[in-house]
């Protein structure tokens, strides 16, 4: 029986919120110092040649990251890395800080092995969180940045929103996520319309000096055609990758009490949909768009799935409430066994096995 085992029951007593602010408290307290730091990494970091991933211009020690939404202002980088985790996306930042929504707003759905959370993009706002990178530095994994913008924005200040903090940001960044996916916050406009995009991708174009990598991160919910509109635009753009996918608003074949609660759906229930989203982009491009592939991942099967449809990455956030600080050394220690039963060298050879 591991020490999450016994853990969990009692952090589930707690309303969904309050036990990742404890978490949270508990993984500030591994980074603080770097013997603990250290004893961290080693008990639970797993490296293994095959598991390397190349891209976006740096290298990934393993393909298993930690999902947006989780460290959405950068608290707790180097405690993720010590945790095993191969690269590490903070945010979504906003420009300024934001309450979000009223609480509760993160629900369990245990027998779902899911989560319902209508956050809002609550955080610190740029300002605070380019401080905490200066003062801690970013990780020695990859780290990806997410960028958003007011709730209360308009269209034409949305802009101006995801070009501040890609300003601020970026130099931190290996890549950045613009995101605009998002279920749970109040938009006056549609976010993922083709014209906004340009706008947004037209804009961050002129700021990125640096040739940051710059990636998408869609829904799984629009329809096939509105997706691969979206990628024609990404790669019009000549823009790196995208990331499928965020929550989703579907609620079908649930049940746990919390299903009614309104947000995005996240865990177990969305695993199938987000793979479907990554196989029919990477069927689309022909595997030449990178993808991280993100949704109910929880194990090193699922993970697998992912990057078989075509995924490079794979992210998770759920997975890991759910299956505590061991589950990036579970994954990828799993991940070693499926590459040689299936006589795959590296991982790398692996992406895109199920397109025909
Ligand atoms: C509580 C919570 C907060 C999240 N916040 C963000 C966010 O700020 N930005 C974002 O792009 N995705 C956010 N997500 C979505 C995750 O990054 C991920 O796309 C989604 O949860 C599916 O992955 P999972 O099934 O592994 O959780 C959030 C998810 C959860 C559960």
């Amino acid at each position: 029986m591991t020490l999450y085992s016994r853990v969990r029951p009692l952090a589930f007593k707690l309303p969904a919120e309050t036990a990742h602010e404890l978490g949270k408290r508990t993984l500030r307290g591994v980074q603080s110092t770097r013997p603990t730091r250290k004893a961290t990494a080693y008990a639970y970091r797993f490296e293994h040649p095959a598991l390397e991933v190349d891209l976006f211009e740096t290298t990934f020690p393993n393909p298993v990251g930690v999902a947006a939404g989780f460290d959405k202002n950068a608290e707790v980088t180097h405690a993720l890395e010590a945790l095993g985790f191969g690269f590490v996306e903070i945010g979504t930042v906003t420009p300024y800080p934001q309450a979000g929504n009223d609480r509760p707003r993160l629900f369990r759905l245990r027998e779902d092995e899911a989560m319902v959370n209508r956050m809002g993009f609550n955080g610190d706002g740029m300002v605070r969180v380019k401080e905490r990178l200066e003062r801690d530095g970013a990780p020695d994994v990859p780290l990806g940045v997410n960028v958003g913008k007011m709730n209360a924005s308009t269209e034409r200040e949305a802009i101006e929103d995801y070009r501040r903090v890609f300003d601020r940001l970026a130099p931190f960044a290996d890549y950045v996520v613009v995101n605009v996916s998002c279920p749970n916050t109040p938009d006056e406009f549609d976010e993922a319309s083709p014209a906004h995009l340009r706008a947004i991708f037209e804009t961050l174009e002129a700021e990125n000096d640096e040739h940051v990598p710059i990636l998408v991160k869609i829904g799984p919910d629009d329809p096939e055609e509105s997706v691969l509109e979206l990628v024609d635009i990404v790669q019009a753009f000549d823009l790196d990758g995208l990331i499928a996918t965020n929550t989703s608003t579907s609620r079908d074949g649930l049940r746990s009490e919390s299903r009614e609660e309104w947000g995005g759906l996240s865990g177990k229930p969305i695993a199938e949909r987000s793979t479907a989203v990554i196989r029919a982009v990477a069927d689309y491009t022909d595997g030449e768009l990178p993808i991280v592939g993100v949704g109910g991942v929880d194990s090193a099967e699922r993970a697998y799935e992912k990057i078989r449809a075509g995924a490079s990455l794979v992210q998770l956030y759920t997975g890991f409430v759910y299956g505590g600080p061991s589950t990036a050394k579970r994954i990828n220690r799993g991940l070693v066994e499926l590459l040689e039963r299936d006589g795959f060298a590296t991982i790398e050879d692996a992406v895109g096995a199920d397109l025909d």
